[in-house]
């Protein structure tokens, strides 16, 4: 089978990986990347960065791996933006990136649009999505170049084809869910009508040949990071669903391939598309996860991700913490909504502080589940997750704890980018059945909850008590 280098170019990182046709990772390699995070909600970072990111990953991973590579993909962040000269591929701006909350303004002024857009596009009217960011990318920046997601800039770089993957484009607020395909009506409403647009291309299609990993290699398989992960995690049926904690956490539920519409709060969009078929997937968003942890390491309460667990008490001692440091997405979608502490006291120690920033990720992706189960008819029966904060045991149990379900845990930390070797594999050889394609795994662990049913539901009241004080703070 197929030996795929896949390059997974995260919020805070980007790493490399090739794996062979017989499911071995033959190596990984990881760059950081310095978002840098501006007053008024800006997040940015460097579209150079990001290339260079690109190339020395893969070219390391390539090198280490010492085999040939059969195909190379890519998996980005989704709804992370820049302006870009097409005939140079130079960029005109810096990338906007998903958590950017600066194109508030340009969702707010549209707001009596909302209803139409939830309709048409499975999505809400929000400044996560790409659309406002392109929007304000032309009113604050450069009216010069296209302006596209990452992807398309990326995939540029190394092919020079002008592509987007279903399921990137199925975030941008400019397709309808049912045919996920550019829509005239979105476009004039952020206006965005005369914007060169990429072709939207299935997640099983080879879309040109690189020259900058060594040799010419065929490029396909793209897709966005989070339903990468979601097809690693063999989250293939109906009511099946993940979560990613990465930068932020990403619940994702696979919908089957009927496009539904979120009852409450979810967006919905397409998960991927293979030999003409789209599925379809319900998800929430957790803005800050990891970047909540890296918070505090910059206040001094940890020295990294790895001391969660040692430093994190035993319980928060009625601290409660509402992590909205980048605003809250799903169920809310309160993008000015702001981190909240309350319950300390002069006895407050910092163990307690990290304990409540977990436990209050934990809740947030405890409300997800329960919206992800509304929408599905049915409760979760387990979650799967992965990601580096898999890690931390006290998050992993309080997750089971709030959800009151078993949670597996990916055994690799790389599962976006395992989920973008599947996809490779079916696009580098036609007929190869989804499942597959998929590098085969047990869970490394599992966490059943230890908390009861009854301590759960009243953690999590109070929890969302401090959500509904938080909200009618900002407003
Ligand atoms: O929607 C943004 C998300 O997909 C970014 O993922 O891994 O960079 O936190 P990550």
């Amino acid at each position: 089978m197929t030996t795929v280098l896949a390059i997974d170019q995260g919020t805070s990182g980007t790493k490399a990986m090739v794996v062979d046709g017989a499911d071995q990772v033959r190596s990984v390699v990881e760059l950081p990347i310095r978002p840098r995070y501006l007053s008024g909600g800006g997040v940015e970072q460097d579209p150079a960065e990001l290339l260079d990111s690109v190339l020395d990953s893969g070219r390391q991973a390539v090198a280490e791996a010492g085999v040939p590579i059969d195909c190379v993909t890519l998996a980005n962040q989704g709804e992370t933006v820049l302006a870009w000269d097409r005939p140079s591929g130079r960029p005109l701006s810096q990338a906007i990136v998903w958590q950017d909350r600066r194109a508030a303004e340009i969702c707010a002024q549209r707001s009596d649009s909302a209803g139409m857009v939830a309709e048409r596009t499975g999505l809400v009217l929000d400044s996560y999505f790409s659309a406002p960011k392109m929007r304000w990318v032309r009113e604050n920046l450069t009216t010069e170049g296209v302006v596209t997601t990452s992807d398309t800039w990326l995939i540029h770089q190394l092919t020079g084809e002008f592509v987007t993957d279903v399921s990137t484009a199925g975030r941008s607020l400019l397709t309808d869910l049912d045919s996920v395909s550019w829509d005239a009506e979105l476009l004039a409403l952020f206006g965005l009508a005369g914007e060169e647009l990429p072709r939207i291309v299935a997640n099983d299609e080879l879309v040109g040949e690189t020259t900058l990993f060594g040799g010419t290699v065929p490029v396909g398989g793209l897709v966005v990071d989070q339903q990468a992960a979601l097809l690693a995690q063999r989250c293939l049926d109906p009511g099946e669903a993940k979560c990613t904690f990465g930068t932020g956490a990403f619940l994702l539920a696979n919908m089957g391939q009927a496009p539904v519409r979120s009852t409450s709060g979810l967006a919905a969009s397409a998960a991927w598309r293979i030999r003409g078929e789209t599925s379809y997937c319900f998800d929430g968003q957790v803005a800050t996860a990891a970047s909540a942890v890296r918070w505090l390491q910059s206040l001094g309460l940890i020295q990294g991700a790895s001391e969660l667990d040692r430093v994190a008490a035993a319980d928060s001692d009625g601290v409660l913490c509402v992590p909205a440091l980048a605003g809250l997405s799903a169920p809310w979608w309160a993008p000015d909504a702001t981190a909240s502490f309350s319950g300390m006291t002069l006895s407050t120690e910092a163990g307690h502080v990290v304990k409540a920033v977990l436990d209050g990720i934990a809740a947030q992706v405890a409300e997800l589940a329960d919206c992800a189960a509304r929408d599905i008819g049915g409760g979760l029966s387990r979650l799967r997750v992965d990601g580096g904060l898999t890690r931390s045991r006290v998050l992993m149990q309080a997750v089971a704890d709030l959800l009151q379900v078993q949670v597996d845990v990916y055994p690799s930390a790389h599962a976006t980018a395992l989920g973008a070797a599947g996809f490779a594999r079916v696009a580098a050889k036609p007929g190869l059945p989804l499942g597959q394609a998929i590098v085969r795994w047990t869970p490394a662990t599992s966490f059943t909850p230890r908390m009861r049913a009854v301590e759960a539901a009243a953690f999590r009241a109070r929890w969302r008590a401090a959500v509904d004080a938080t909200l009618i703070r900002e407003n």
